[in-house]
């Protein structure tokens, strides 16, 4: 058997939507509920939207295409499977390294995003029991910040959402996510809308879209290009190997890009929803569209707490998002986990184990981050936004240009035009997109945020 044809440890996907499905479950997440929104909210709106969608189309897409690829073609974890195609490429053991990069961004992500997580639960109950009908902004703004103010019950939640993921990693990915999310997304959609039609009616509509969708260049800091840069990679779950591993267990003939697109249209579209859902909220409540992380959590109670049937349609949303968080979170975790299974030869379950207490633990420092600890800053950063900021706007976006210099430069060219099975014209697009768009403007933009062009 060509050592291309050699199929993963861990079985493959058992059809196309299978990796659609799971992959899609990885990318639609916070980042695209809790996250797009908070920091849009933060970076004046409209220009910072427009740098992130062309950076999903420009730099996102063709990067998921090379990770897709290089996972389908290493067919291991990210760190053998950068091994094994230095190897087999004849280039240095050094890339190696991009998988170790990627294994250690998803344990830090991870980290925080199980706190976050734990708000979503928590809000599931809270909404559940009525809480919020009726509410006014003083009333869930103080809601919200009782939660974050109470170490206990953060740490709580947090434990309960680490569980729930540790027990699916557990179970080996396949089978399960592939249920949930089949019915979960289409479901998050239609909930989205159910919010989009109920900010419609409020009086902030109209400035609510005029804030997404009028780019007023004037009102983004040259740190909010590289954080649209930086979403743009942490909302399709590209740059640390989550994609790859998840490309590794995918069949030969399945396409890359037209999967690879499938699933960036569906993150996208996501993401846009809970803005147009959100912002108009915002405006008509006379709310900070700045606020930081707690933004979706004041804006959607409120929403809720005066629209018909708002505590039957805010406790679903807020379970689909804890769903929604669940199949990303697995994703964040799984590549470390097939790490330690192939190379130290642990079983699944011990595996699944060590990595999660090893993450609930860091994950302290981001609960500790919105009280005990909130003074505490490094470079006016608490923990846990130091964990986000080189996560997100470092590590994803170096992985992520990494791999395109992989799939453009190192591999041969017989080998990617293989793989991706593309028309003439598509393939040299995407190869110039890879060799040249992406690490050009990736590098432009580190340059810009550090301060070279100003
Ligand atoms: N994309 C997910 C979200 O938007 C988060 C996520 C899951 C992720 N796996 C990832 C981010 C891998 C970066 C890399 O919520």
């Amino acid at each position: 058997m060509a050592d291309n044809d050699r199929t993963s440890l861990h079985g493959l996907w058992t059809s196309r939507w299978a990796f659609i499905m799971a992959a899609t479950g990885s990318a639609v997440g916070l980042g695209n509920i809790w996250k797009f929104p908070y920091i849009t909210g933060e970076n004046g709106g409209g220009a910072f939207v427009l740098i992130y969608l062309l950076c999903i189309f420009l730099m996102g897409v063709p990067i998921m295409m090379a990770e897709v690829m290089l996972g389908r073609r290493g067919r291991r974890n990210p760190v053998d499977s950068m091994r094994h195609l230095a190897e087999e490429t004849g280039h240095s053991q050094l890339w190696r390294f991009l998988g170790w990069m990627g294994v250690t961004a998803g344990f830090f992500i991870l980290s925080y995003y199980s706190v976050i997580a734990g708000w979503a639960i928590s809000y599931v109950f809270t909404t559940g029991s009525g809480t919020f009908s009726g509410a006014d902004a003083a009333l869930v703004e103080q809601h919200f910040d009782t939660l974050t103010q109470s170490p206990l019950t953060l740490i709580l939640w947090h434990s309960l959402f680490m569980l729930i993921t540790m027990i699916v990693v557990a179970h080996g990915i396949e089978g399960g996510i592939e249920k949930a999310v089949r019915f979960l997304i289409p479901a998050l959609f239609v909930l989205l809308i159910v919010m989009v039609l109920y900010a419609m009616t409020t009086s902030g509509f109209a400035e609510g879209l005029r804030f997404m969708f009028s780019p007023d260049f004037s009102k983004i800091s040259t740190e909010g290009v590289l954080k649209a840069m930086g979403q743009a990679f942490f909302t399709l779950s590209i740059g640390m190997g989550a994609i790859m591993v998840y490309g590794a267990y995918l069949p030969k003939e399945t396409s890359i890009a037209q999967t690879s697109f499938i699933i960036a249209f569906a993150d996208t579209s996501v993401a846009v929803l809970a803005g147009v859902a959100i912002f108009p909220i915002v405006f008509s409540n006379g709310l900070e569209a700045g606020s930081g992380p707690g933004l979706i959590f004041v804006t959607l109670p409120l929403a809720f707490g005066n629209m018909a049937f708002g505590t039957f349609f805010g406790t679903l949303f807020f379970i689909l998002l804890v769903f929604a968080a669940w199949s990303s979170s697995i994703s964040l975790i799984e590549p470390a986990v097939a790490w330690l299974i192939e190379n130290k030869g642990v079983s699944r379950i011990k595996a699944s184990i060590a990595l999660g207490l090893l993450t609930w633990v860091f994950g302290l420092g981001t609960v500790f981050s919105f009280n005990e600890w909130s003074d505490v800053t490094v470079f006016d950063k608490t923990f846990f936004d130091v964990l986000d900021y080189l996560t997100s706007n470092i590590m994803l976006p170096l992985g992520g240009v990494l791999m395109a210099i992989f799939a453009g430069w190192l591999m041969k060219r017989e080998a990617s035009q293989d793989e991706l099975a593309l028309g003439r014209g598509a393939y040299l697009t995407w190869r110039f997109l890879v060799r040249f768009v992406t690490p050009v403007a990736v590098t432009l933009v580190f340059l810009n945020a550090i301060g070279v062009f100003s």
